[in-house]
């Protein structure tokens, strides 16, 4: 293994430019104006694929974004390596929020990163993390050190919902027949502190739309006399949380997996700075549910959250208007076992049953995705936990981690495959938000890691 440390050191920069080119492409996948962008990303990483010796390299038209497939198979006896990751990135606004343009990555220093980090939509979540696999497997073909076969399954759609990923797995069962799926797009507790997701929260998100009215009104003239919808919605939003901040929908509670002491008591030894978390985000108080501490929270409890909230008049300046419509984003993380298309059904029972006889309201659901949990006592956990401990020098530990990557739990029914979860983004990497970033040891650690997960895995599945 000492060739690929050299193999490492000697391509350092050239592992780095690769990536930046990759981040200078807009892949945005929610907006349609970006589908060119989302494309050229999936052409260049198809082209780096099949550049680092990736066989059958094809790009997967889907009825929405398209998948980059390839594989490399060395022998029919080697257990084989499923790579999935994700080339699309969020929007990147509110672009005024970002310190440099979002698709030119700079790189700059931060507490946290000392040796530097990349600023860039997509930097962590999930090219970056994405072409670390593109950069390890290079490594392990360029040295002779690949001892399974991989397939390497990269899609656009993972932030809208991967639904076509969904109907590919179903259509090409054969094809990404695999022993174990491999992911990084995940976090570690701190480049100190190695960790390995062993749980993804679910989700169901929707959407509400509450009408008063059926016209907007002068709110001088009718005000006080009729209800406003915006005034109505936020008192049915207040009511979806009790005085112990638990989700009030009915049910709601009902399927939650209760997590051991002993389970709890572990998760809480984790490293965890109370004082430093509020401080980076500038807030005073925390505030959740009751009972709970800030890991617990995030990784074993559910919660209803709103996403955006719009209505009336928004634009510049005053307008006095009882408007007639008041809407909602409305999301719930869930945790085992909850089950996606139950909350929805009970949201909407629900959220029905709360509003008051002077309006009238629409629920609909958005995209959902069911929780995962990984057992720690299986050959690809003992296989990953190694490949860290080797890496950092440190065994990893297991973490929930409080984001959702709806497609692990399919891969699980469709594919019949068990995920590692092996990321190496840090939770303040600010992912999703202005100024996104992934540290420059975060990159590298994580090509270092990856070939000793299949060296590992490959001996322990013999
Ligand atoms: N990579 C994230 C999920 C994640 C981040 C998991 C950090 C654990 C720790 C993924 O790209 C993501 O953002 N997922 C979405 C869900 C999707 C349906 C839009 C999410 O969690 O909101
Ligand atoms: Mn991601
Ligand atoms: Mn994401």
């Amino acid at each position: 293994m000492k060739e690929l440390k050299q193999y490492l050191d000697d391509n350092r920069q050239r592992f780095l430019d690769e990536l930046l080119e990759l981040l200078r492409i807009p892949s945005v996948s929610a907006d349609p104006k970006y589908a060119p962008d989302v494309r050229r990303t999936a052409e260049a990483i198809s082209r780096h694929l099949t550049a680092v010796g990736v066989d059958n390299v094809e790009i997967c038209e889907t009825a929405g974004h398209p998948i980059v497939y390839g594989e490399k198979m060395v022998s029919p006896d080697a257990p084989t390596v499923l790579v999935y990751g994700h080339y699309d990135v969020q929007p990147a606004d509110p672009l005024e929020l970002w310190d440099s343009p979002p698709f030119e990555p700079v790189i700059k220093k931060t507490k946290l990163h000392p040796d530097g980090a990349i600023f860039a939509r997509g930097a962590c979540d999930d090219k970056g993390q994405v072409f670390m696999h593109v950069k390890a497997f290079e490594m392990m073909v360029k040295t002779g050190n690949l001892p399974c076969n991989v397939k390497f399954m990269i899609e656009g759609e993972e932030e809208v919902g991967s639904k076509n990923l969904e109907k590919f797995c179903h259509e090409n069962k054969k094809k990404l027949e695999c022993d174990v799926v491999l992911i990084s797009d995940t976090s570690i507790i701190d480049n100190e502190t190695p960790s390995l997701t062993v749980g993804l929260r679910g989700l169901c998100y929707m959407e509400v739309e509450v009408t008063g009215p059926n016209k907007d009104l002068h709110s001088g003239v009718y005000g006080g006399a009729v209800a406003n919808p915006v005034n109505v919605l936020c008192s049915m939003i207040a009511s979806l949380h009790d005085e112990k901040r638990r989700v009030t929908v009915k049910g709601f509670y009902d399927d939650v997996e209760k997590v051991s002491a002993k389970e709890r008591k572990m998760m809480n030894e984790a490293p965890y700075d109370e004082k430093q978390y509020m401080k980076d985000l500038n807030v005073s108080e925390l505030m959740g549910e009751k009972g709970y501490t800030t890991v617990e929270r995030t990784g074993i409890r559910p919660t209803l959250d709103v996403n955006g909230i719009w209505g009336g008049y928004t634009g510049e300046g005053a307008k006095t208007v009882l408007p007639s419509k008041a809407y909602a984003k409305i999301s719930m993380r869930l945790v085992p076992n909850q089950d996606p298309a139950k909350i929805e059904k009970l949201f909407q029972k629900h959220f029905e049953g709360i509003a008051p006889k002077s309006v009238k309201v629409k629920v609909n659901a958005h995209h959902g995705g069911y929780p995962v949990v990984v057992p720690t006592n299986s050959v690809e956990y003992k296989a990953s936990e190694k490949a860290m401990e080797q890496a950092f020098g440190r065994k990893p530990l297991p973490q929930r981690g409080g984001g959702s990557i709806p497609i692990v739990a399919m891969f699980d029914q469709v594919l019949k495959a068990k995920s590692v979860l092996m990321g190496f983004g840090l939770d303040s990497d600010d992912i999703h938000s202005p100024n996104e970033h992934y540290g420059l040891f975060n990159y590298y650690k994580g090509i270092e890691t990856i070939p000793y997960f299949y060296k590992y895995y490959a001996e322990m599945k013999k």
